[in-house]
């Protein structure tokens, strides 16, 4: 495992509570009460801001929970044709889409679905822009503020020669022509004071158009519903900017509507030896946490000791490579012996998928205030099959 592997906190909060042998294993269990907590910090930075926040369905789509997304929320934000269909058809509000690419046969479905359709280039704003304009779409251009913040490239999207954006030099009256609003997404788990300098930094470039704007969209990776995040100072930054430039501000967060609001339990398959223990689980890093490899993250284990037993843990599938991590217990394991990772509701239920044919975690919604539990959807051989021929 490298070096290099961030290793995530992960609060483990009321689930520690939970009686992991009442769900089917593996399964996604998330807390309703925890992402009501999150979506009151977020509803009460709208409310004080005055900004709109809008939940990112790419981070965490879990639409049994839309009815209460959509109290405290404006809307969502879509990557696509399929997720700006979900945010309309289940979460209802505004749905902002952006992609990096439409494409002709989608567009007219998307600009159905959108309140806002925002382009990665003047290019396919230019192509697409009277149809946006005859639907009554609101049209926006994501920019690439060129001033980096992210410390992983492959999650900065101003990094070097990054495709996402139009880059903020590159900015004329003739590019923005039709362009109600700006999006600028260069964030990934940050607290406030990297937005207030990718701010500080595009403002001026920016400063020529901004009359001719209507919003300005902040994109995600604004950690809000984390304790250390300055709340005060983000709203104060937000009023400032519409106060100063008359524009509407929207952010996108996707993280932290569900961030330390679910586990993902698992449970123990067998435990060979070779070299060290290692120990099979149900839960594959490649299918059912590929963050765990891309990013790449060691996710936190509830309960895990300082001291103690550990094991090389890793999923059932042929990949050498779906390790998820090296991990102590107390006592020395035994199989069937149930476990759970913390802070997997976001980017993991979203990702899922079925190389091997490994089955799909369930999904189940707990309230840690009522101990209510109910299985959401359980997967079978035919989610496996469906998406063969
Ligand atoms: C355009 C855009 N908006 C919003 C988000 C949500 O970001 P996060 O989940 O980090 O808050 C992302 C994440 O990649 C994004 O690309």
């Amino acid at each position: 495992m490298s070096d290099m592997m961030a290793t995530q906190a992960g609060d483990a909060g009321a689930f520690r509570d939970l009686d992991l042998s009442r769900v089917p294993s593996p399964c996604f269990v998330v807390d309703e009460k925890a992402v009501e907590q999150n979506l009151s910090i977020l509803s009460e930075v709208a409310e004080r801001s005055g900004a709109h926040i809008l939940s990112a369905l790419k981070a965490f789509s879990m639409f049994a929970l839309a009815p209460l997304i959509r109290q405290h929320v404006g809307g969502t934000c879509a990557s696509g044709i399929f997720e700006a269909r979900l945010g309309r058809e289940e979460y209802g509000g505004e749905v902002a889409t952006f992609c990096a690419g439409y494409k002709d046969q989608d567009i007219n479905e998307i600009l159905t679905l959108s309140d806002h359709i925002i382009f990665n280039s003047p290019a396919q704003k230019n192509r697409f822009l009277a149809k946006a304009q005859s639907a009554g779409v609101q049209v926006g251009l994501r920019i690439n503020p060129e001033h980096s913040e992210g410390e992983i490239p492959k999650y900065d999207p101003c990094a070097p020669c990054s495709r996402l954006g139009t880059p903020a030099s590159q900015l004329s009256f003739e590019v923005l022509n039709g362009v109600d609003g700006v999006h600028m997404h260069t964030l990934c788990e940050q607290g406030f004071e990297p937005l207030q300098r990718t701010w500080t930094a595009v403002e001026p470039k920016l400063a020529p158009y901004l009359g001719q704007l209507k919003w300005l969209n902040f994109g995600g990776g604004h950690h809000i519903t984390r304790d250390d995040y300055d709340r005060d100072a983000l709203i104060s930054f937000i009023q400032g900017i519409r106060r100063k430039h008359g524009v509407e501000v929207y952010l996108e967060p996707g993280e932290a509507v569900a961030l330390d609001a679910g586990i993902l339990v698992g449970e123990i398959l067998d435990l060979p030896m070779n070299g060290m223990n290692l120990a099979i689980t149900d839960i594959s890093a490649t299918c059912h946490m590929p963050d765990v490899i891309e990013a790449p993250y060691r996710p936190a284990l509830m309960g895990e000791p300082e001291t103690g037993t550990t094991y090389r843990l890793g999923g059932p599938s042929c990949l050498a490579g779906d390790v998820i991590g090296d991990y102590t217990w107390t006592n020395p394991l035994e199989i069937g012996q149930r476990f759970a990772f913390l802070d997997q509701a976001h980017y993991s239920m979203v990702k899922t998928n079925t190389f091997n044919g490994v089955p799909l975690p369930t999904i189940a919604l707990w309230n840690s205030e009522t101990d209510d539990l109910k299985i959401i959807k359980q997967f079978g051989y035919d989610d496996f099959k469906d998406r063969l021929s």
